[in-house]
């Protein structure tokens, strides 16, 4: 299955010094290609290995390697840098590097950022195979599984030593289907102020789905659209704020977690499909997803190449319907299940055409028609639809939509108790 997770992602790579560390410049080529932003640190014995310039180069950035550089700290210390990757990848990650983050030491840049970072780090060891089968590498790898460190390899083969064995470092795209395993696992950053929250919504489980989904066409290309995420976002905050249990299923976006939600990053329909089903039994379910209506029948293993043979033909087929396949589960439906009905035209008829059709109990309908500013936009314009009536709200901004829909919801599963 071609991934696309790692297109706008930010993996920050620290360059660890072994002889493998040429293999690292190649991951970054790789990583680049997919649509990465690669930021890259080196550690002061990898750059006896390869030249910072070339990291820098192929990553489109300057390459850190001073944890006492005045000017670096100026622009991005290094609390920061740590912070503001998606995921950090050691590679290659040797035996002394390994000891010193089992240690928690942070003598230079590499360790001080492993150590301030909250984000995941993902480690591609690669030493002589007697380091690594020796006891104290092997307490150092369960240490840092411990702590929740993910790996990739090492691999059994010949070394560049001249011994065979297990040490070699993962392959570099062995090395990007891990760290896309990485972006794809969910992930709940804590609520600030501590425990849950209690409110309107405490005890009841909440899933929605948002952003867009891109099918992909091949490694690199895919079809998609310009959904922002911003609403399916907004609603799953004010769900939190409101006690719930949450479960944010979303495609591609831009956007940061919500604090207190589950968050469940997938690409294409199939995966939101099944990351729904798998976060059944809910009480509320909202399908805020732009999802794509196609995709491509048959997806590329290796980049589509221009050729004497002219454009290619893709052949598309239909996308399973997300929100109509959850209403009609007949054992443990949710009690309320809701969905968005984007329309460029008679926005009300088929907003109720698409309630029946899909045997949900709300519709959120809304033009977007060009000019409406909606897609992609901060405020939105709403009809709630539902087997009752009509209700029209006035411009909001799309928070402020979340926040009532939510009320409306908790209403709504009080009255159906
Ligand atoms: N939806 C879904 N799965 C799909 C398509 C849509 O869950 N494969 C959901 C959306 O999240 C939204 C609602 O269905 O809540 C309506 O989406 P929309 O794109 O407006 O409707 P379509 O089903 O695509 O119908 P049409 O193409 O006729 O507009």
């Amino acid at each position: 299955m071609t991934s696309l997770a790692i297109s706008a992602s930010r993996i920050l790579l620290i360059i660890g010094g072994g002889v493998a560390a040429y293999k690292s410049l190649e991951l970054i080529r790789r990583l680049r290609e997919r649509g990465a932003n690669v930021r890259v640190v080196m550690t002061a014995a990898a750059q006896q290995f390869v030249s910072p310039l070339s990291a820098a180069a192929l990553s489109g950035a300057a390459v850190r390697d001073d944890l006492f550089s005045l000017v670096d700290e100026a622009e991005m210390g290094h609390i920061e840098l740590s912070r503001s990757a998606d995921l950090i990848v050691v590679a290659p990650a040797t035996a002394d590097l390994l000891a010193r983050m089992a240690q928690g030491l942070a003598n230079d840049l590499a360790s001080t950022t492993l150590l301030a970072t909250d984000k995941r780090v993902l480690v591609a060891p690669a030493m002589n195979v007697r380091m690594w089968l020796h006891p104290a590498t092997q307490r150092n790898v369960g240490t840092l599984r411990g702590d929740g460190v993910a790996f990739v390899g090492p691999d059994d083969g010949e070394m560049a030593c001249g011994e065979f064995g297990p040490g070699r470092m993962a392959e570099p795209l062995a090395i990007v289907a891990a760290i896309e395993r990485q972006l794809l696992q969910p992930t709940v950053i804590p609520l600030p102020d501590g425990p849950p929250l209690r409110g309107p919504l405490s005890d009841r489980h909440v899933v929605v789905t948002a952003g867009p989904t891109f099918e992909p066409i091949d490694p690199v290309r895919f079809i998609g659209n310009r959904s922002s995420g911003r609403q399916g976002f907004a609603l799953a905050e004010a769900a939190v704020g409101a006690g719930a249990r949450v479960t944010l299923i979303s495609g591609p976006v831009a956007l940061l977690d919500p604090p207190g939600a589950l968050v469940v990053r997938v690409e294409t329909a199939k995966q939101m499909l099944d990351a729904a089903l798998a976060a059944m039994p809910a009480d509320v379910f909202i399908a805020a997803a732009a999802v794509a209506d196609w995709r491509v029948e048959a997806v590329s293993d290796q980049k589509l190449k221009k050729g004497a043979r002219g454009a290619p033909s893709l052949s598309l087929v239909e996308n399973p319907d997300i929100l109509g396949r959850i209403a009609a589960t007949s054992a443990a439906r949710p009690r309320l299940v809701a969905g968005f009905a984007a329309e460029t035209e008679n926005v009300i008829e088929n907003a109720k055409r698409k309630l029946s059709r899909k045997g949900c109990d709300l519709i959120v309908a809304n033009s977007v028609a060009e000019g409406s500013g909606v897609f992609g936009g901060a405020e939105n314009e709403v009809h709630i639809v539902t087997a009752s009536g009509v209700s029209s709200w006035p411009r909001m901004s799309k928070p402020e939509i979340a926040y009532k829909l939510i009320e409306l919801f908790a209403t709504r599963l009080r009255s159906v108790q």
